[in-house]
């Protein structure tokens, strides 16, 4: 009889990245998907479960507005207590750093189910940083059974922390597999997006587009007034450039933006965009500044410099090709760095090489594969 897999997932990263592996694992005749979707994300997690055609086989429903850590966490560990005990899979695979994937470690422990951890191995050494998703990740490590981190250097990481080496499998980053689904989705059908003026899909202009995203948390309050002051102020000073940012759902996020950035004639605030949408911008944009991991993954494979709004990265192998950039949240660091992009072609140049030290695109068979030969 064909395995029972779980795939416990939550927020919108986690689906982007776990799909390929759900969709990769159907067509597989010892091993049969189940689909617990958290909802600790709603309409970011939807759009992402839309664009792959995957209809969840149980969903939790947790997402409140504007969650507290505590409340989330207290709550998934039950929902996640009941669909464990009510669907008794022969495993759970679950993915990168968040609440969901700590909560669902830990309870599948708890029923003596052996867990995998897509993405493991990722660290900054900072408790604090990413907050809370470091001692997630830290914690995820230390209650699963088999590790796919995506690199050697997250490999090494693992090691470090006395992961046993038969138990660790390095597969690339699902991300990869998923935006290469994702670009040939979009080369044969190129998504409109009706939220921004005609045309700047096809062609930004002259001037160009810089996209942003964010939302961490350590960044709430001061950092993100700090960022928003430094869009404000590049806006001013490249006005024949788009600013197009998409902005998170979470509320912490949403005000700071739409108080201090509404009402600029270049700055672009819109809703969170589907996955489609949001590549075929990545490719169109010149420079990204962003604080999100996953985006940090997907715009080297592009050839897009990325500006992390961040003091830290787990993800150093971008920064080592050259693609990447810290800037932390600091106003004038982000107004400098993001104008020696748009004026120094030089700088641009070093920065705008396609190099994919991630993932070719078959993490989802490497994964499958380990879990075939293991369970
Ligand atoms: C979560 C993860 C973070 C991940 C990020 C990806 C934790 C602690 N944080 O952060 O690791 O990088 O997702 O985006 O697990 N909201 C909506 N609709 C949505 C999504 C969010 O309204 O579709 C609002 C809700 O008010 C919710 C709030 O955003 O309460 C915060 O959501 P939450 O999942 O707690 O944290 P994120 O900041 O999204
Ligand atoms: N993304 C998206 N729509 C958007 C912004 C981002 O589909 O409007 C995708 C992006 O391509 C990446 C993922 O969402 O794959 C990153 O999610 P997020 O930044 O929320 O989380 P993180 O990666 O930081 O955990």
């Amino acid at each position: 009889m064909a395995k029972k897999i779980s795939f416990i997932f939550g927020t919108r990263p986690e689906a982007i990245k776990l799909c390929p592996v759900i969709l990769a694992m159907a067509m597989e005749p010892g091993l049969q998907p189940h689909v617990c979707v958290t909802g600790q994300h709603r309409e970011m997690l939807d759009q992402v479960l839309d664009v792959f055609g995957i209809e969840p086989d149980v969903d939790l429903a947790l997402m409140r507005p504007n969650q507290t850590l505590a409340s989330l966490t207290s709550n998934a560990i039950s929902a996640i207590d009941g669909y464990l005990g009510e669907h008794k899979p022969d495993m759970v695979l679950v993915q990168g750093d968040t609440t969901t994937v700590f909560c669902a470690s830990l309870v599948s422990f708890y029923h003596r189910i052996p867990v995998g951890h897509v993405e493991a191995g990722l660290r900054t050494w900072n408790k604090f940083s990413p907050f809370p998703e470091e001692i997630n990740r830290v914690l995820a490590t230390h209650l699963v059974d088999y590790h796919f981190p995506p690199t050697s250097g997250s490999r090494n990481n693992l090691l470090k922390e006395g992961v046993d080496n038969d138990r660790i499998f390095v597969t690339g980053n699902t991300v990869i597999d998923a935006l290469f689904i994702a670009i040939e989705k979009v080369r044969r059908n190129p998504p409109a997006i009706d939220q921004l003026p005609q045309g700047l899909l096809e062609g930004p202009g002259d001037g160009g587009m810089v996209l942003i995203t964010g939302h961490r948390r350590e960044s709430f309050g001061s950092g993100f007034e700090d960022i928003c002051r430094a869009i404000k102020t590049l806006a001013g000073r490249f006005s024949e450039t788009a600013f197009v940012y998409p902005v998170h759902l979470n509320p912490n996020v949403q005000k700071p933006v739409y108080e201090m950035l509404s009402g600029l004639n270049n700055v672009h605030l819109i809703e969170p965009l589907s996955y489609l949408p949001f590549v075929a911008l990545m490719n169109r944009a010149r420079v990204i500044l962003t604080d999100s991991g996953g985006v940090q993954e997907e715009a080297p494979s592009l050839g897009k410099p990325v500006l992390v709004m961040r003091d830290t990265t787990e993800r150093p192998e971008g920064l080592d090709a050259g693609t990447v950039k810290l800037v932390g949240t600091d106003c004038d660091t982000i107004i400098d760095s993001v104008s020696t992009l748009l004026t120094d072609s030089k700088a641009y140049d070093a920065m705008a090489q396609a190099i994919n030290p991630y993932g070719d695109g078959r993490a989802c068979e490497r994964i499958i594969k380990a879990i075939a030969e293991n369970i």
